[in-house]
């Protein structure tokens, strides 16, 4: 019976559905979302007003083209408009260069604990999705050249990736690009690239402007708070942008959330003071957590990983902080079954998960 309804793609049945961080916790009183790496500050005021504004012409399409965010991330970054394409979150870009670049029997390479997006994007093009280990949860250039075969035509990288926390530096990444064949599209994947501070870190916007098979995706839903808009951005090659251009939604991009990201860029304020909010409560939750003899691995984004004994005692810690109204994410689906993800939170928030995980551990003992 089944032989003769309509069938998908092969490959597509075999995808592990994405499952997104939860956001209820019943039963407690207050509830703290950290599982989902969104900022604990939410968006510019700024941003909100101009997305209130387009509300009053809900009947107008948006600008397809959304020239004026492209102008204006252009203007905030330095870059040519006409090399940057908008999307409905980087999600929507990772996907759309997939369906550009792969085709049945195509490989595509990410990393073991890589954002899970990568191999959803490419097994639903019908390409094969294969995973370079990775050393000490971060991304390894050796390893990820070892899987390069005649196949290979896209290589995506989160840096600093998630849900890890790690980077590559730039000499890294330039190995890496030297060494991929020219046919090959490497991917940077620099959502969180607004917290990292560090000398040797570079998101990508170089090797874009100086190589022909480089792109680099970008969010405005951590750092600007706006993840429900669903908003992204890619800078890439004239001919990727072109190839992009000719296979996205006409208007991808909704007009309240080209309204709310060309103010939310625009308020470098605001953004200055999220990025001061992750640099203070960073190091202090590596030192609390670890202090509480758990494994931190060390982070240059906007969240923590945190390591517990093995899978049975990281679901009872989660569940435990669960109760009290404090969301982490389980990381199974990452590899990683005794681990747990927490963004940086309110200062409210990242006490009483220190706290909580003290007490649970004090329980358990
Ligand atoms: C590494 C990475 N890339 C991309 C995204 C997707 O972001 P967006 O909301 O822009 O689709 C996320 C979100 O969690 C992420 O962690």
């Amino acid at each position: 019976m089944t032989a003769n309804r309509p069938q998908p793609r092969p490959g597509v049945l075999d995808i592990a559905p994405y499952i997104p961080g939860k956001s209820k916790a019943p039963g407690a009183a207050k509830v703290f979302k950290l599982s989902s790496n969104e900022t604990p500050l939410g968006p510019s005021e700024r941003a909100v007003a101009a997305y209130r504004d387009v509300g009053e012409h809900l009947e107008d399409y948006p600008d397809g083209s959304a020239t004026a965010l492209r102008e204006a991330i252009g203007e905030a970054f330095g870059l040519d408009p006409d090399r940057i394409v908008c999307g409905a979150g980087s999600d929507d870009l990772l996907n759309l260069l997939a369906r550009a670049y792969l085709k049945d029997g195509d490989e595509a390479i990410h990393t073991t604990h890589g954002f899970l997006v990568y191999p959803i994007a490419t097994m639903g093009t019908g390409a094969k999705a294969v995973a370079a280990p990775e050393t000490n949860y971060t991304a390894d250039v050796d390893a990820i050249l070892k899987c390069v075969t005649p196949r290979t035509k896209l290589v995506f990288i989160a840096n600093p990736n998630n849900p890890t926390g790690t980077y590559i530096p730039f000499d890294e990444v330039k190995r890496l690009h030297r060494a991929l064949p020219a046919n090959v599209l490497l991917i940077l994947d620099a959502a969180y690239a607004e917290y990292v501070r560090r000398n040797d870190y570079e998101s990508g916007i170089e090797l874009v402007a100086t190589t022909d098979n480089v792109v680099m995706t970008r969010t405005f839903s951590k750092i600007y708070g706006l993840a429900a808009l669903r908003l992204g951005w890619m800078y890439g090659p004239a001919h990727v942008v072109d190839a992009v251009n000719r296979i996205r939604g006409p208007f991808n991009v909704n007009g309240p959330a080209i309204a709310a990201g060309i103010a939310a860029i625009r308020d470098t304020a605001h953004v200055e003071h999220a990025r001061e909010h992750n640099s203070k409560w960073i190091p202090w939750l590596t030192e609390e957590i670890g202090k509480l003899g758990l494994k931190v691995t060390p982070s240059v984004a906007n969240f923590v990983l945190i390591h517990f004994r093995d899978e049975k005692v990281a679901n009872a810690a989660n569940d435990f902080l669960m109760k009290r109204g404090l969301i982490l994410r389980q990381v199974g689906a990452y590899k990683l079954p005794a681990a747990l993800r927490m963004s940086v939170g309110t200062e409210e928030a990242n006490r009483l998960v220190v706290q909580g995980l003290k007490d649970f551990l004090g329980k358990a003992a």
